[in-house]
């Protein structure tokens, strides 16, 4: 198989999870050998069939370094899983723009080295997918990055909430540059999220008359910090007009980040509490804590759509990928349920349908 060539945007924590994951998965060949993998084959790639040519970041402890071991740098917090061999890949220098917020400047230690040409180095390493791990406050770099993504001629994920494949703009630009694009915000494994939905779907079905919900968060890695300052909101609104999907009437719903707690470190504690009525309008309620680690719970979804994305650059499929977005992100272009996500995205694979 040639090698499905990515660039990194952001050298954070959950960039550290994906490149060890590369490594834990990348010799085995049986599928039930690969727990917490959902797909070790995905329209015929395996996770080794991904290298990673090039990696930007911001972080004078990431630039100039080796990959291998930017990843383990502060203030990434999320555990070290695995070996990682040196990769031979340096992180450079992209321009800081929004990247660094008013909190976690205090975290993040801004180089004073300069900047590389970031489209002159996406064309000189012959990166094919521009994969975007910015914090999520970032609006005006990962903009900035996904038009390095088309100077360069390579298709672009939006792992952050800001709105880029589910902007119209944005799609048709892709669409023009006939180079596909996916996002926007990555739906974790265990996600909060698709579990909230999974609740309120199975217990809608039984005849359940949900009055009240809400899903709260606590984390302590910097993407917390960041959303707490700058995209709380943002945050919010995705996550609850997704959970309100999942309802086949109107509740009072409320989803959404709250707040950090430096020392759980890239762990991350999210709260359901639920109300409603059943049979004879009988009150019911649920209360439930979920512990995950932040970047672990996005490299199976991460290595899913670099590989979906992958086969979208084969057929030569352009703008806005809809059973990708449908399948890996909170926010895609049309919101559709988890059923039709996942139908539509085996469809895809199987090239029942395009973009
Ligand atoms: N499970 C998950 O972790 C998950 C799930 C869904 C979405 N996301 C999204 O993925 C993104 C990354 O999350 P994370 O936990 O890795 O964040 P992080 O804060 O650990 O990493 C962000 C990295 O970007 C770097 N950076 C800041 N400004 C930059 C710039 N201008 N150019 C290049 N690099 C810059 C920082 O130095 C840091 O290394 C966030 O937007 C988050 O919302 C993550």
């Amino acid at each position: 198989m040639p090698k499905i060539r990515v660039a990194l945007v952001g050298v954070g924590n959950c960039a550290s999870a994906l490149v060890q994951g590369l490594q834990y998965y990348g010799k085995n060949e049986k599928q039930d050998e690969s727990i917490g993998l959902r797909n070790l084959y995905l329209g015929g790639f395996h996770p080794r069939d991904i290298q990673i040519v090039a990696a930007f970041d911001v972080d004078s402890r990431k630039i100039g370094k080796d990959l291998s071991g930017a990843i383990l740098a502060q203030p990434n917090n999320t555990p070290k899983l695995v070996n990682v061999p040196q990769t031979s890949v340096i992180v450079h220098k992209g321009p800081v723009m929004d990247g660094v917020g008013e909190y976690t400047k205090k975290i993040v230690q801004i180089t004073s080295l300069p900047e590389v040409n970031v489209a002159k180095t996406l064309k000189e390493t012959e990166a094919e997918i521009v994969l975007n791990l910015l914090p999520s406050g970032a609006a005006k770099a990962s903009q900035w990055y996904a038009e390095q993504a088309l100077i360069a001629g390579c298709a672009f994920v939006n792992a952050t909430p800001n709105f880029i494949a589910s902007n119209a703009t944005w799609a048709k630009r892709f669409g023009e540059a006939e180079l596909p694009l996916a996002g926007d915000d990555l739906i974790d494994q265990v996600g909060a999220t698709t579990l909230h939905k999974t609740l309120l779907r199975l217990l809608s079905m039984h005849g359940v008359r949900i009055t009240e919900t809400y899903q709260l968060d606590v984390g302590g890695g910097t993407e917390s910090l960041d959303t707490l300052e700058r995209t709380r909101e943002v945050k919010r609104a995705v996550k609850t007009k997704s959970v309100e999907a999942a309802l086949p009437y109107k509740a009072e719903v409320v989803a959404g980040s709250t707040d950090y707690v430096d020392f759980l470190e890239n762990k991350r504690d999210s709260y359901f509490w639920i109300r409603g009525v059943h049979f004879c309008n009988v009150p019911m309620q649920i209360d439930l804590k979920l512990s995950t680690i932040d970047a672990p719970n996005a490299g199976s979804v991460l290595l899913d759509v670099i590989r979906a994305v992958k086969i979208a650059l084969n057929r030569e499929l352009k703008g806005a990928i809809v059973p990708i977005c449908a399948y890996a992100f909170k926010h895609p272009p049309q919101l559709v349920s988890l059923e039709v996500a996942e139908r539509v995205f085996a469809d895809f694979l199987i090239e029942k349908s395009v973009s």
